[in-house]
């Protein structure tokens, strides 16, 4: 293709053989990795295998300094390449060559390296980095929580770009390694398995490791004084949570919620099939947002979750994720009813187990609630688009679409489904048709109808036979009666209705 460049006048012989064949087909790499819904998310060309961040973080100014290694192999020929970050670069090297490097618009850092890369290369990157995460801004959107005693990376769509350079996509996962050093006193909580912990001169150095391929906006950075819990499961992983020592009058219900983490976990197995990492836990730090987020092996949860009691079922959320999300990702934004449907539907699961409502009845509940005319069915969850990638819709809406899925294979091949689907797709990336034509494929039954009309009709879909009974049955003018859970459930979204300054 790009033979086409040089004009035929100037292709003699002597240039042709001057030249190696392939040089001509060197072209840099894209700038994004072609999400729909961020155009600019991740880039083209090369495929990273492992992150090794080592940093350190000075709380008082906010000051982030440290060098990442990212290995990687090359997917093209390749003159040049991007990587996705925010912060200021001092030194760029290539396979240990001094490479030159720009910074593009807020979040793309151009790496030329001295010589160019053949497909199929193995690649190594050094950046040398420092800067004031707070500072950064992208989109009005900030994923950098700034706390009195620290600071903590975690958003979704986006959290990387804060603080480390990265493929930023969820195409392109990952294993880590992140070293961080913090004075003495301050802990450093990150994704994974705590290798080791150091003092010296003032300063301790915390080594985690996330062992199985990660997502960039899976990976977390937490700083600040916690109180830490450390214990293991039946199987011999490492739990470990951390509550900011702030957290006041909502450190109680805080942990009465997450210690339970090993239990929801060993539920969700039940579920899903067996646990896709190498530890497992969760933090609270002294945030003031309203979101949790399902980082790797480690959620993040908001104090304000806590507000009014304890609150086990956004931890069911944040863990079902671990499944739906984490070990099996979208391959797209535009794809987000795999993670959030699901993770909305386990916990009516969780309800139902609980016996504080069926998922029937919180379906009904939805269902009947929002009246036709409501502004949440013109939301598709199938496609929301980037403005409602985390409405409500998405995650109501879908988990009404699991259950009708669920009345219409019955119970034995929607469970086979919910276990298959992360055997299968373990690891990888997938999409909302993988989805439909893997329920097909178990079940027998053509679906593409079912999921046409939840996942994309902008309209309240009419109600399903088996719904129609039931509501006839419960009196269909009255108001449904709240399941018991409805509320605890919804307390994982306040933060939707209230944030929406901070969605992207
Ligand atoms: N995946 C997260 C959850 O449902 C959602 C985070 C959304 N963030 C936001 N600012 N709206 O648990
Ligand atoms: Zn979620």
């Amino acid at each position: 293709m790009h033979r086409r460049l040089i004009a035929p006048s100037v292709l003699t012989a002597s240039l042709v053989l001057a030249i190696p064949a392939s040089a001509a087909t060197f072209s840099p790499g894209a700038p994004g990795i072609g999400d729909a819904y961020y155009p600019a998310s991740g880039n083209g060309g090369y495929d990273v295998s492992h992150y090794d961040l080592r940093l350190k973080y000075q709380p008082k100014i906010d000051l982030l300094e440290g060098t990442a290694t990212i290995l990687a192999t090359a997917t093209q020929d390749l003159s040049r390449f991007n990587l996705d970050f925010g912060l200021g670069v001092s030194e760029v090297r290539v396979n240990g060559a001094k490479a030159k490097f720009i910074k593009e618009g807020d979040q793309e850092l151009v790496v030329t390296p001295a010589s160019p890369l053949a497909k199929g290369k193995a690649v190594s990157v050094v950046v040398r980095y420092a800067g004031k995460p707070s500072e950064l801004s992208i989109g009005g959107y900030t994923a950098w929580h700034r706390t009195p005693d620290g600071g903590v990376a975690a958003q979704e769509p986006d959290s990387a770009v804060w603080w480390f350079p990265s493929n930023d996509h969820p195409l392109d996962k990952a294993t880590y390694d992140v070293s961080v050093s913090v004075p003495d006193g301050t802990q450093a909580i990150s994704n994974g398995v705590l290798q080791l912990q150091s003092s010296k001169l003032g300063w301790t150095r915390y080594n985690w490791r996330s062992n199985k391929p990660q997502a960039s906006y899976l990976a977390t950075l937490a700083v600040g004084k916690f109180d830490i819990t450390t214990d293991k499961t039946a199987d011999g992983l490492p739990v470990l949570n951390a509550y900011s020592q702030d957290l006041g009058d909502q450190a109680g219900a805080a942990r009465a919620s997450i210690e339970r983490t090993t239990e929801v976990a060993e539920y969700l197995t039940e579920v899903f099939g067996p646990y896709p990492f190498n530890a497992l836990g969760g933090y609270v730090p002294n945030v003031k947002s309203g979101y949790a987020l399902e980082t790797q092996t480690r959620p993040f949860y908001s104090p304000r979750q806590f507000a009014n009691g304890s609150n086990v079922s956004v931890v069911v959320h944040e863990l079902a994720h671990q499944w739906y999300g984490d070990s099996v990702s979208v391959k797209g934004w535009k794809d987000i009813w795999i993670n959030e449907g699901f993770a909305r539907y386990s916990q009516w699961l969780w309800s139902e187990k609980e016996g504080e409502g069926t998922a029937q009845e919180l379906a009904d509940y939805v269902y009947r609630t929002r009246a036709a005319d409501d502004a949440f069915w013109t939301v598709k969850p199938g496609d929301p688009g980037p403005d409602k990638q985390f409405d409500i819709a998405v995650y109501d809406r879908g988990a009404l679409t699991v259950q009708a899925l669920r009345n219409e294979v019955g119970d034995e091949d929607f469970f086979k489904i919910l276990k298959g689907w992360t055997a299968k797709f373990a690891y990888g990336n997938a999409d909302v048709g993988d989805f439909v034509q893997y329920a097909e494929s178990v079940s027998g039954k053509p679906l593409a109808g079912l999921f046409d009309t939840w996942l994309y009709e902008p309209s309240k879909p009419g109600a399903p036979a088996a719904a129609e009974s039931r509501i006839a049955r419960s009196d269909a003018g009255a108001k449904p009666a709240q399941p018991k859970s409805w509320k605890k459930i919804a307390a994982t979204n306040t933060i939707h209705e209230h944030e929406h300054g901070h969605d992207h």
